[in-house]
């Protein structure tokens, strides 16, 4: 008897966790997370999945039944350093348990049923979020990604041969002839759920997003000697950005954040030779993002005018807005014995945003967390929502397969 959900979730519960209350560290290719993939791998063999798995390690578990291109449901397993339990698992292990469901209630898919797992959703180790669905849809071609390195300069070929996927080049496989739809699962991360009092709702659109590399560099100097008046001190150039991020983010109603920083050569008594920060920057419409980075940029490129500092902006990756098919989306949420389900958009990126782009209708579901909390250790979603969610996918996936 394969495992239910609560199962599942008490037997992964502990893998990559920090501390016995702290945040979760699940990168991609490193211990954690390969303890997940494996965890996976024999569940789906205890469901009689079959599981195929592409060169750069994405997994997809087949329950074969029907004919045609299959629906496909799934998340990722990797986490932001220090995440929470529930974004990206909680959509593999409601997916496991969602195909259990509908076994037991005798259900006969017309086609066949996936169950997936993406690698490096979070980007949290090389720096590309999606990298695994971009590569498997041919969003991002192999020899742009190899080139990408970890924050220990380990490449990414060097740390997937490091776990045995070294035998070929990733292709692109995903398409359209292969999937007729993918749904995912996840963890609301905002509070749109709560406010209503629904349990679980539907995705109608990603805001674009994009993450941006500012490079700073100024003249490294004595933190005593140096006259205040004679440094060229970086710090000072990054920390008016930040600010200026945070401002111009508020007047326009959008979303900035600098949530990582690397200064040289990090020493207490020293004015910084440079500083690097990276900044996540998020907007209604791919206008107002564009517009929102390039206030940000004047006015990083002015304060380093005066600070006598240089600044280099490169956009690391940039994911345009992300519109699910809405005609999808209403088959999922309308007609329910607890009447409509509500459909909002999220701030968040993920691998069915990717998937859409690239022409594979896609959905997702979202369950209620009850603090919105996310992409830390407090991040929630109370047990029987859990449950909604699985009987919610479980019926949108009857609905998609018949
Ligand atoms: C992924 O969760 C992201 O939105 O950055
Ligand atoms: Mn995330
Ligand atoms: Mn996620």
């Amino acid at each position: 008897m394969p495992d239910h959900f609560e199962d599942m979730w008490r037997a992964i519960a502990p893998v990559g966790r920090g501390s016995a209350d702290g945040g979760y560290f699940r990168q991609p290719f490193a211990s954690a997370e390969r303890e997940l993939d494996a965890w996976f791998v024999e569940q789906a063999a205890a469901r009689g999945l079959r599981v195929e798995t592409d060169p750069f390690g994405n997994r997809v578990a087949w329950w074969d039944v029907g004919s045609g291109p299959g629906v496909v449901t799934g998340s990722h397993l990797d986490s932001v350093l220090d995440g929470g339990a529930y974004d990206g698992p909680l959509g593999v292990v409601s997916a496991l348990a969602a195909v259990e469901v509908m076994r037991e209630r005798g259900f006969r898919p017309a086609r066949p049923i996936g169950v997936s797992v993406f690698v490096e959703e979070e980007g949290s180790r090389f720096g590309l979020a999606c990298l695994g669905s971009r590569l498997a849809t041919g969003a991002i071609e192999w020899p742009l990604a190899r080139a990408l390195t970890d924050r220990d300069g380990v490449r990414l070929e060097e740390a997937m041969a490091a776990v045995g996927l070294e035998e070929e080049n990733p292709q692109p496989w995903l398409g359209s002839e292969q999937v007729s739809c993918f749904v995912e699962l996840h963890v609301e991360q905002g509070r749109d759920l709560v406010d209503r009092g629904e349990a679980v709702g539907v995705a109608s659109r990603i805001w674009p997003h994009g993450r941006y590399r500012f490079d700073i560099a100024g003249e490294p100097n004595h933190a005593g000697t140096t006259r205040m008046e004679d440094r060229r001190d970086p710090m000072l150039t990054y920390a008016m950005t930040a600010l200026a991020a945070n401002k111009q983010a508020r007047i326009a109603g959008q979303r900035a954040t600098f949530g990582r920083l690397e200064t040289t050569p990090n020493s207490t008594n020293s004015v910084p030779a440079g500083v690097t920060a990276w900044m996540d920057a998020r907007c209604e419409s791919d206008e107002a993002l564009a517009a929102l980075v390039d206030a940000i940029t004047r006015q990083a490129t002015d304060r380093a005018a005066r600070d006598g500092t240089t600044l280099a902006v490169t956009a690391e990756s940039v994911s345009g807005a992300v519109d699910f098919d809405p005609d999808l989306a209403r088959r999922i949420a309308r007609d329910h014995e607890t009447g409509d389900w509500p459909v909002l958009p999220t701030q968040a990126g993920h691998d069915a945003g990717i998937l859409s782009a690239r022409g594979i209708p896609s959905a997702m579901l979202f369950v209620r967390n009850p603090t919105g909390v996310s992409h830390s250790p407090a991040e929630r979603a109370e047990l029987p929502d859990c449950l909604a969610g699985v009987d919610a996918l479980a019926e949108t996936l009857e609905r998609l397969a018949s």
